[in-house]
């Protein structure tokens, strides 16, 4: 998501006139997007800024700004702790940055821009992408689930969908440019749509599945994604859609976040360990070639051996295709930072390594299935670790490694899997 945002706030730039400099040295304006969603990110953020000082004295001139949840989050507080920003500005004002930035080199001052936390975007169609055959492409905005680590629903404000035939517009739009495939990006892309006041839809008549459809028949296009889906909301009429939607990928990335129903209660994940596996069973039944990938957090306050032992049965049980995986850390004012941190530092690097470790051999367990199968690939372009290969990802969005030509990109090929690893098939073309 921050991805796009990026991209975005780039074509907005382009279209105003500015161009893009070739470094941070050569730049007249140095932008950064922020994640707030782990404190890591947010701590590395801030050093990377500060290390501007120098450079900022050098040339007086140069603007530097903040975008993303980190500007969202702090407000003008972030002033105190970056005193080298010329602007701040929060996800909703992002497409005001031209603006902001035409205001600085007329009156120079600081902007610190947050009051739209809540508002739809203006439906604005920059063209930049940074990808030529592949594009994100964002149906909503903000969230609603208040799961009590995370921070998105005070950075990103409430939950609203965009208008489907501005989505289709813009979907139509890439395909005329040759583009292959779309992602669709939300918060929870499956409850799209029902938040009517906002998005001027109505559930009953227009949801995901319709998007789903609707963008399914648009020519040119050959295959659509979508992340993140929320268990809570992802539903059988959806998996029957991946079944029988033939552009949608067989991909489902369902974050299960902990494998012990204290802690998916404390965490306010309305599901429980059971439920969960109900759903990826009906997934797999729907959708039998399909892979699943997950997130998942170690350390929630209060997790015990116990509670963490939940969750590497579930992880045994399931055998996901993949896993993201991370060590919980307090974002106030998301709910949990008011409990007790209580496991140690030592202990979530222990219980994360543990996973690590479980999720390769299982990567590996599911991958070696593949051997001697044929998928259809969309080849991103050659492959920086070995000359002469080309990469490309499978429906399953698993990675695939073969020999290949450059004509190659952009188009779908069979490629025929030989050998694999955790976090690669690799084979041949046919
Ligand atoms: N600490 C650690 N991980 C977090 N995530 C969200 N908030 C936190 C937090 N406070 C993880 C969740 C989510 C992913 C995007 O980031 O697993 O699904
Ligand atoms: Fe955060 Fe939960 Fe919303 Fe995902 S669904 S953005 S984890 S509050």
């Amino acid at each position: 998501m921050s991805f796009r945002d990026s991209e975005f706030v780039t074509g907005l730039l382009l279209d105003s006139g500015f161009a893009l400099a070739d470094s941070m040295e050569n730049a007249d304006i140095i932008i950064f997007n922020s994640c707030s969603v782990r404190k890591h990110a947010e701590d590395r953020l801030i050093s990377n800024i500060s290390d501007l000082k120098l450079l900022k004295k050098r040339r007086p001139g140069l603007i530097i700004g903040l975008m993303g949840c980190t500007a969202q989050s702090y407000k003008s507080k972030i002033l105190e702790r970056l005193p080298i920003l010329d602007f701040s500005c929060g996800p909703g004002n992002e497409s005001d940055i031209p603006g902001i930035i035409k205001d600085i080199l007329e009156n120079r001052g600081i902007i610190v821009a947050t009051d739209k936390i809540d508002q739809m975007r203006p439906e604005l169609f920059p063209a930049y992408r940074e990808d030529r055959y592949k594009a994100y492409v964002s149906i909503g905005e903000g969230c609603n689930n208040f799961c009590s680590y995370c921070i998105v629903p005070y950075v990103r404000g409430r939950e609203r969908s965009r208008v489907a035939k501005d989505i289709i517009k813009e979907v139509k739009d890439l395909a005329g440019r040759g583009f292959k495939e779309v992602m669709l990006l939300g918060q929870n892309v499956n409850s799209y749509g029902k938040v009517t006041s906002l998005a001027g839809l109505n559930a009953k008549t227009y949801n995901f599945v319709h998007l789903l459809e609707d963008i399914n028949s648009i020519k040119g296009i050959e295959r659509i994604r979508f992340m993140t889906s929320h268990p809570k909301d992802a539903s059988t009429e959806l998996f029957k859609a991946m079944r029988d939607l033939e552009k949608v990928c067989e991909h489902l990335h369902l974050p299960l976040q902990s494998g012990s129903d204290r802690i998916l209660k404390l965490m306010n994940r309305s599901y429980t360990a059971k439920k969960y596996m109900k759903t990826v069973e009906e997934y797999r039944k729907y959708v039998s070639v399909g892979s699943v990938t997950t997130d998942i957090i170690v350390g929630f306050p209060s997790e015990t051996k116990n509670d963490f032992g939940k969750t590497v049965k579930m992880i045994k049980d399931i055998e996901f295709d993949g896993a993201y995986m991370f060590k919980y850390s307090p974002r106030p004012p998301a709910k949990s930072s008011g409990l007790k941190d209580s496991v140690s530092r030592e202990d979530k690097e222990k219980r994360l390594e543990a996973l690590i470790n479980l999720q390769c051999e299982i990567s590996l367990k599911r991958n070696e299935l593949l051997t001697g199968k044929v998928f259809d690939v969309l080849v991103d372009g050659e492959n920086k670790r070995e000359a002469s290969k080309f990469t490309g990802r499978t429906g399953t969005n698993k990675v695939a490694v073969f020999d290949g030509s450059k004509d190659m990109i952009g188009r779908i090929v069979g490629v025929k899997i030989e050998s694999v690893t955790p976090h690669a098939l690799k084979g041949r073309v046919v």
